[in-house]
This record gives structure tokens, C-alpha cells and sequence, in this order.
């Protein structure tokens, strides 16, 4: 593993790039090669073959563009995959979205955590083990919220349609004493803002990219992978093009990045 090699960061859409772009501003010297699948979103709502089956697809891919980690950026393939992807990045570091975060809630002053995800996520438990695990005291109340996925996708953020549905959703009743929440789909960084308005700012947003490029900091520390190029790259791939990719893409990376089709 060469250290200027890149970073391999997938989803099934945009969301992952909530994560990229923190790898941007936190790692400036690292080149990223994203995947976003979107000829096959949303995966929330298939099953865990299904999920399984594109997550390794991509792996393979990233692998064979000589990543030197790979950064799971997708809450759903973590929930349902992790352990196939990890056996098809081999010797490659993986980093995926649940587990720093888990960990991260688990020893904070938090004594009831709300989760949104999606159905797949949330059908999973996968935080609501991971964070039971550390710490038993914290109540988690999962939440799917599926309608979130296609309302960023479509490009409906800051809408009435994005209000209504976060409102909707987020007046679940069990989440009335919660004191923090855990966005569990990198899509719903996207509508923090409109998340943090619906609570009236008493609910705390814990910030999963942060803690998750913090994770990624560490690993490639620990492998002495860290890059010290003046020139990071950055290629999109993507299984089916859509404007709202492109102009968010273009939004975080700047105009000059490389887009290129690619079906898997
Ligand atoms: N962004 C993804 C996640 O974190 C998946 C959204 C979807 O495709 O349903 O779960």
C-alpha cells in the first residue's frame, strides 16, 4: 500500500459525499475515488443479499483502483455487509460508519439517543447493539425514516416537501425526551439544518462525519499511510449519472473534478 495512493469512499448516491467532504477539508493531501451506485438507490429498502451483493461489487472495484482504505460511507451496506466487505478488501483497511460512531455515543453524557436511518439500518440494530454493547445505561430509539433517501436524491431539500416529511417523522413520540440523535444515513447530513430546526435546537445532532474521518485519521496514522502530496485527485464514478450527484459533487470538490459512468 502506497501512501499517495488514493482513498476509496462508496454509497449508493450522494450521501456518502457528506463524508468525503470532511475527508477533503480534514485530509487536504489525500486524491479520493468515490463510487455512488446510483442505478441501483435507494439499498435501504432491499435485502441484505441484494445490499450485499452491489457492496462487494464496489469493493472489488476500489480495490482494483488500488485504494489503500476503503471508507464505507453508507450506513445500510455497514449495517447488512460489513463482514463481505471486509473480506473482499483483503489487506486493505476499511472504515466504516457505525462503529466510531457507536463508540463515540456510547461514553458521551447521552441517556437517550434517538436513530433515523434507513429500513434496512434500522431492521438491523446494528447501532442499538454496538451502542448497548459499550454502555447498557443508554436508552436508543430507532426510527426509519425512508422517504428522506429520494427527497435528497430528487434534489427536495430546504422544500415544503423536506419540512413536511422531516416533521412528520421527527414528531414520533418516543423521541420526545430524547437528547441527541444519531443521523444513521450519510444522505441526512444534508438536512441537518432542517433536522435541528424540526427539534427547535433542543435535540443534539451528533456530527457522524466528524467522528468517522477522525477514525479514518487514526487508521491511516497508525499504517504510517497518511499522504504528503500537494496534488490529491479526485474521481467520481458513478452506475447511473443524475444532475443532483453532479451539481452537489461539483458543489464540494469544485468543477474541474472527473465524472465518469461506470455499471458494475
Ligand atoms: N446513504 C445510505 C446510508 O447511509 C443509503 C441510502 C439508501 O440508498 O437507501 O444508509
Amino acid at each position: 500500500m502506497k501512501k499517495n495512493s488514493p482513498i476509496g469512499v462508496f454509497d449508493s448516491g450522494v450521501g456518502g459525499l457528506t463524508v468525503a467532504k470532511e475527508i477533503k477539508r480534514l485530509l487536504p493531501n489525500e486524491s479520493i475515488i468515490y463510487f455512488g451506485d446510483t442505478e441501483h438507490l435507494p439499498y435501504g429498502d432491499k435485502s441484505k443479499e441484494t445490499i450485499t451483493k452491489y457492496s462487494v461489487k464496489i469493493t472489488r472495484f476500489l480495490a482494483k483502483c488500488k485504494c489503500k482504505a476503503i471508507v464505507v460511507a453508507c450506513n445500510t451496506a455497514t449495517s447488512n455487509s460489513i463482514d463481505e466487505i471486509k473480506t473482499a478488501a483483503g489487506k486493505i483497511p476499511v472504515i466504516d460508519v457505525i462503529s466510531p460512531v457507536a463508540k463515540k455515543v456510547a461514553f458521551e453524557l447521552h441517556q437517550k439517543v434517538g436513530l433515523i436511518a434507513t429500513k434496512a439500518t434500522v431492521e438491523s440494530h446494528a447501532y442499538k447493539k454496538s451502542i448497548k454493547k459499550l454502555n447498557k445505561h443508554i436508552k436508543v430509539v430507532e426510527l426509519a425514516t425512508p422517504l428522506l433517501v429520494p427527497i435528497i436524491e430528487e434534489g427536495f431539500r430546504n422544500t415544503p416537501v423536506s419540512k413536511s416529511a422531516i416533521d412528520t417523522y421527527l414528531s414520533y413520540k418516543k423521541f420526545e425526551d430524547i437528547d441527541s440523535i444519531i443521523l444513521g444515513c450519510t444522505h441526512y447530513p444534508l438536512i441537518q439544518k432542517e433536522i435541528e430546526i424540526a427539534f427547535k435546537g433542543k435535540v443534539k445532532v451528533v456530527n457522524s462525519p466528524l467522528i468517522v474521518v477522525n477514525e479514518l485519521i487514526q487508521r491511516l496514522e497508525n499504517e504510517n499511510l497518511l499522504a504528503d502530496t500537494a496534488e490529491p485527485e479526485y474521481r467520481f464514478y458513478l452506475s447511473d449519472y443524475t444532475d443532483n450527484f453532479i451539481s452537489l459533487a461539483r458543489s464540494f470538490f469544485g468543477k474541474s473534478i472527473s465524472l465518469e459512468k461506470k455499471s458494475l
